[in-house]
């Protein structure tokens, strides 16, 4: 897929990620916060969900983030919209740190970046009508006068998500997983956002309906010169829509690389094993393999290499040293110390 990035090359990325990290540790205990009392410190173990994460998304760009389950993918989504605060590191947004934001361009970026959930249904009120579930955000935030302006871009909306505008006055159990998730993207859309944070958008749908979504995803992005960071835990999903693909790993990325060349060759052992996974002309001959063991738990991540407990190539090297991010071709980064890093 070519990369037609609606920017000029020296414009600030949309969303850029400087270092950041969420860690989440539980409330203490009865047991714990009477040692608190006591004047010791509880060992209240703490969940390092996102690591130090460096990445970029330029303007109309589709960057796929891929990794299994648990592994931070929807802590960072969460992060880029602004819905969770990032315990560490820069979050900037059109090259301004968003920390620093103004309330009116705070209120800009929350309208630009908007978020699309795996499950449509758990982030849809039952008790609202369609319409009134479109129209919310046009007058929480101001966004339209009087009713028949709300009601025009309530209809709109439904239209351009390929939906009837008389489903305006229905309720949201009264649709299809593939026509609830339409709905969800429509009210991400009725604000005119430039960013969309899409996590796990077609997961739950049925297979006949998965390819349907991600072509409205498509048309969009080319109608609206939308730029979105489009998360799955299966390559093969992004393997249509993405420009560029990131592999995350227990919190941190792993390999970054246009789309093209991750698919033709990838780099980090992780990616390698996730691509043998997809059905392809690559590996059809052989059998289906699930990646070795399961994800270790962030509360105690592996020394050395996290991937190193999994990985068929594994050294003395990688239990002791983690191997740090480096860049191996134009636009190619990975980290592993089988990779050679290009100067
Ligand atoms: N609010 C929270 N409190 C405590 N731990 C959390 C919280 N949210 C996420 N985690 C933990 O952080 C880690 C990353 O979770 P996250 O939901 O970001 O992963 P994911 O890659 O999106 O997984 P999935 O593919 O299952 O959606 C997991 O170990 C998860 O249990
Ligand atoms: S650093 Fe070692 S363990 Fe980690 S991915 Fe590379 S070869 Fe495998
Ligand atoms: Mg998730």
């Amino acid at each position: 897929m070519s990369i037609d990035l609606h920017t000029t090359p020296s414009s600030p990325p949309i969303i850029e990620l400087e270092q950041i990290g969420r860690v989440f540790t539980r409330s203490p205990v009865a047991a714990e916060r009477l040692l608190s009392l006591f004047g010791r410190d509880p060992e209240i173990p703490v969940l390092r969900a996102v690591r130090a994460v460096d990445l970029s998304v330029q303007r109309g760009e589709v960057l796929g983030l891929v990794g299994e389950s648990g592994c931070g993918k929807s802590t960072l989504g969460r992060i880029v919209t602004g819905i969770l605060p990032a315990s560490s590191g820069k979050l900037s947004y059109e090259g301004q740190d968003v920390q620093t934001l103004t309330a009116q361009e705070k209120k800009r970026y929350t309208l630009s970046v908007q978020m699309i959930f795996q499950d449509p249904y758990a982030s849809l009120n039952p008790r609202q009508k369609v319409g009134d579930i479109l129209a919310e955000p046009l007058k929480v935030h101001g966004l339209a006068k009087g009713r028949s302006q709300i009601k025009e871009r309530v209809r709109d909306a439904l239209l351009e998500v390929g939906l009837d505008p008389a489903y305006a006055d229905r309720y949201p159990h009264q649709f299809s997983g593939g026509q609830r998730q339409r709905i969800g993207i429509a009210r991400a859309l009725i604000v005119e956002p430039d960013f969309l944070v899409c996590d796990e958008p077609i997961a739950a749908l049925d297979v006949s309906i998965q390819a349907q979504v991600i072509n409205l995803f498509l048309e969009l992005r080319t109608r609206r010169a939308l730029t979105y960071l489009f998360i799955s835990h299966d390559l093969s999903v992004v393997r249509h829509i993405a420009d560029r693909v990131a592999i995350m790993y227990l919190g941190e990325i792993v390999e970054l690389a246009p789309a093209a060349d991750l698919f033709a060759s990838p780099a980090h052992p992780y990616t390698q094993t996730l691509l043998d996974q997809i059905p392809s002309v690559r590996n059809r001959k052989r059998k289906f393999h699930a990646v070795k063991g399961e994800l270790p738990s962030p509360l105690s991540p592996p020394s050395g290499c996290a991937f190193h407990p999994r990985c068929p190539h594994a050294t003395e090297r990688c239990r002791n040293e983690a191997p740090s991010l480096v860049s191996i071709a134009p636009g190619r980064t990975a980290s592993c110390h089988l990779v050679k890093e290009s100067k």
